[in-house]
């Protein structure tokens, strides 16, 4: 992680205020804003929890930035004459794409987007800096990674928004389609483990059913065939994105009964009101938000409510929802545990 910063010098003195810094994980972006020594800075993230932690971090190392969320970078104003977008190894390719067509957007006319890549020999930004704003200059290459920057020439491009539709069926009941965006949960797919715990989920008719870490909103539109019109869907998750993706598509599979929050603490859901909890949290993140939604869960769901929990460690997850809620049960479906808890 330290080699974004390295990257930060080669390309310091094209840099002009006012800044912002597209994405990139907590520490990364600090380090970057303290390096910008003052200078009007603006961060942009896509999830509420992930911002929180930033504007935390900002304020413990006594650093000063706003701190916005949004579900598309071109929702902010185009009036940055320098983004910066700290392009992390490990995050996909769809979304630096993504971030790069959406990038152009926020720049102001003659001002700089800037990306600093962890890859030593990059492939993927030079041609989507071309595409995108016509030319591509690059630093001389570094052991710390690349760096690309493009200026954007006066005038403007269309809006293209980088996106993927997919099918999904549970049982014999109707096949939905589901639009997903980059930086979403499963683009482009149904995941297996919602698929395994939609199997086996007992909802029934009239039920009140949260989708907790609702992503795109998959679990909850195919769940709303079961609840029906008598029942109701929540959904809710921390990034902005998702549960924009979320509204989006239960209105198109005519989810009508629906409910959408955006919420990384989880502690505005309304207590016991719950009949069915759905919960497939992000499998190889620290564990903390694995016992934020099995607290949650107890909190909501009304006395013998149902949880249902889909993961792929149930030696870790198991003892902790025994711990909250008393007793489970589980299934194994399609290489999966499908952890059953009751209220
Ligand atoms: C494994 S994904 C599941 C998404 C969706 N249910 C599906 O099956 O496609 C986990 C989701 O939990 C969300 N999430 C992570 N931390 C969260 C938190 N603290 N509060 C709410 N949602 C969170 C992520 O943004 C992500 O969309």
């Amino acid at each position: 992680m330290k080699h974004l910063l390295d990257l930060f010098p080669l390309v310091e003195r094209h840099v002009a205020p006012p800044v912002l810094i597209a994405l990139g994980p907590v520490w990364p972006v600090t380090q970057l804003v303290a390096a910008l020594k003052g200078v009007e800075t603006t961060c942009f993230q896509f999830d509420v929890y992930q911002a929180a932690r930033l504007r935390e971090k900002l304020t413990q190392e006594n650093l000063t930035a706003e701190v916005v969320t949004a579900a598309d970078l071109w929702d902010l104003p185009p009036r940055f004459q320098t983004v910066l977008f700290p392009a992390t190894a490990h995050s996909d390719r769809e979304l630096k794409l993504d971030i790069v067509e959406q990038g152009y957007h926020v720049v102001a006319p003659g001002g700089r987007f800037v990306t600093l890549s962890e890859y030593e020999r990059d492939t993927t930004f030079a041609p989507a800096h071309k595409k995108v704003f016509g030319k591509c200059s690059e630093a001389p290459r570094n052991k710390a990674g690349s760096v690309f920057w493009s200026v954007r020439e006066p005038g403007d491009r269309p809006r293209r928004r980088h996106r993927m539709t997919y099918h999904a069926k549970i049982g014999d009941r109707p096949s939905l389609s589901f639009e997903t965006w980059p930086g979403t949960f499963s683009y482009g797919r149904m995941d297996d483990g919602s698929r395994a715990m939609l199997e086996v989920a007992d909802v029934r008719a009239g039920d009140k059913v949260l989708d907790l870490g609702c992503g795109a909103g998959a679990v909850g539109c195919l769940v709303s065939q079961q609840c029906g019109p008598t029942g109701r869907v929540t959904f809710v998750d921390s990034s902005v994105r998702a549960v924009k993706l979320a509204e989006l598509n239960a209105a198109a599979n005519g989810v009508t009964n629906a409910k959408f929050i955006t919420s990384g603490t989880l502690t505005d859901l309304p207590p016991g009101e719950f009949d069915v909890v759905l919960a497939n949290p992000p499998y190889f993140a620290d564990s903390e938000v694995g016992r934020l939604f099995i607290a949650t869960a107890r909190e909501v769901l009304r006395p013998n409510g149902r949880f249902y929990f889909v993961t792929k460690m149930p030696v870790v997850t198991i003892p902790e929802i025994v711990e909250t809620f008393g007793s489970v049960e589980s299934v194994e479906n399609r290489g999966y545990t499908v952890v059953i808890a009751r209220a």
